[in-house]
């Protein structure tokens, strides 16, 4: 909720990354049975990125974080926490945080990974807003990274055509007083469809054997349609509360930062939210969804090349895996 002072933190600076190598739908029309025209009449991606064998979630991690840190004006030196939200780290102990913190060479700042899936950046952008808050960090570095690839079967045509690799990043800090700044975060998880979208094995669940290995147990299971129908309804629901939170209208809002999982998911949620496609930040069809990185790398993208200016109310809005979902009002 906007408090009577207005916003307690702000975005200083933003950066993203993409791997290098591209994989377009006619690339995977040779992997798995599928088209082009498939892909991107239900999904709207024509083709996403796919990290080096020898590239890390953290590697990327760090090229995002730098280029944010870049535009802010600060150094590794200058951060107090580093939150990574990711559901595809270096290893699954210790976190990706810790990998990158000692990358960057920052100082020895609590670093540690948020676990929310496609939702990870607006839950590590509501962590950091409340320790700002508080008063007791001043500088936190927020990224979202996922090496996906690695975490997908390429025989399954229902998951492989989706995902891509990709790192954004926000290096987040104290507001000044002049109206910018997070304006509200909203954050819900909801149990019930948690089977619809998981990666079965490799928990203290079901330990990864030959036979789940074999199963394709350890890489990502989607039941589409539940997550797809979810999707519209709850990062509709979570964007009118943010703006019911603020007292603002749709119309105050100047873009709209959306997941960006499938253009019908988002061409939906405009509708429902009364906003014109025209107002959202798209670039699926670059890069297919990078899950937590998405927003992140939307953000910056828009930034960079003008779309959005500094004082613009932004409102983002996700869902994935848990389902976890939300959205966050931002003054840039
Ligand atoms: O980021 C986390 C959140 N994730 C999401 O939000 C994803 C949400 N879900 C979706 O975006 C959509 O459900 C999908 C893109 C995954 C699937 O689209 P859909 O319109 O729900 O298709 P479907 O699963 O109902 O499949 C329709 C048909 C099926 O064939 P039949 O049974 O009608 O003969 C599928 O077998 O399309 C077939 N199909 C494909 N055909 C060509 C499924 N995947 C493919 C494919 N290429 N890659």
């Amino acid at each position: 909720m906007a408090s009577e002072q207005g916003p307690h933190s702000r975005i200083l600076g933003t950066g993203g990354y993409a791997p290098e190598r591209v994989l377009t739908n006619r690339d995977l029309e040779k992997l798995v049975d599928t088209s082009d025209e498939w892909i991107t009449e239900r999904t709207g991606i024509k083709q996403r990125h796919v990290a080096r064998p020898d590239e890390t979630a953290s590697d990327m991690a760090l090229v995002a974080a730098r280029r944010a840190l870049e535009i802010a004006r600060l150094d590794a030196a200058d951060l107090d926490m580093i939150i990574v939200a990711t559901i595809s780290g270096d290893v699954p102990m210790p976190a990706c945080a810790a990998y990158l913190q000692r990358k960057l060479g920052a100082g020895p700042v609590p670093s540690f990974d948020v676990s929310a899936a496609c939702a990870g950046f607006l839950y590590a952008m509501s962590i950091a807003d409340q320790f700002i808050r508080g008063g007791s960090h001043k500088r936190i570095l927020i990224v979202g990274v996922e090496l996906l690839s690695r975490l997908i079967d390429w025989q399954d045509r229902t998951t492989c055509v989706l995902f891509g690799d990709g790192a954004g990043a926000a290096v987040m800090g104290p507001a000044t007083g002049d109206g910018r700044g997070i304006i509200t975060t909203q954050l819900y998880t909801d149990a019930a469809l948690a089977e619809s979208l998981c990666i079965p094995a490799g928990g203290s669940r079901e330990q990864i054997t030959a036979e789940s290995l074999n199963a394709k147990r350890d890489k990502v299971q989607m039941v589409g349609k539940d997550i797809f129908k979810a999707a519209v309804k709850n990062m509709s629901q979570a964007s009118r509360a943010a703006l019911d939170a603020a007292g603002m209208s749709a119309d105050s809002v100047r873009w709209v930062v959306p997941h960006q999982a499938n253009l019908r998911i988002i061409s939906q949620i405009a509708e429902r939210l009364d906003i014109a496609l025209e107002r959202f930040v798209i670039n699926i069809e670059r890069y297919g969804n990078t899950s937590s990185a998405s927003i992140p790398i939307a953000l910056d993208e828009a930034f960079r090349d003008g779309r959005i200016k500094p004082g613009d109310t932004v409102l983002m809005c996700a869902l994935g895996a848990g389902i976890s979902w939300g959205s966050a009002l931002v003054r840039m």
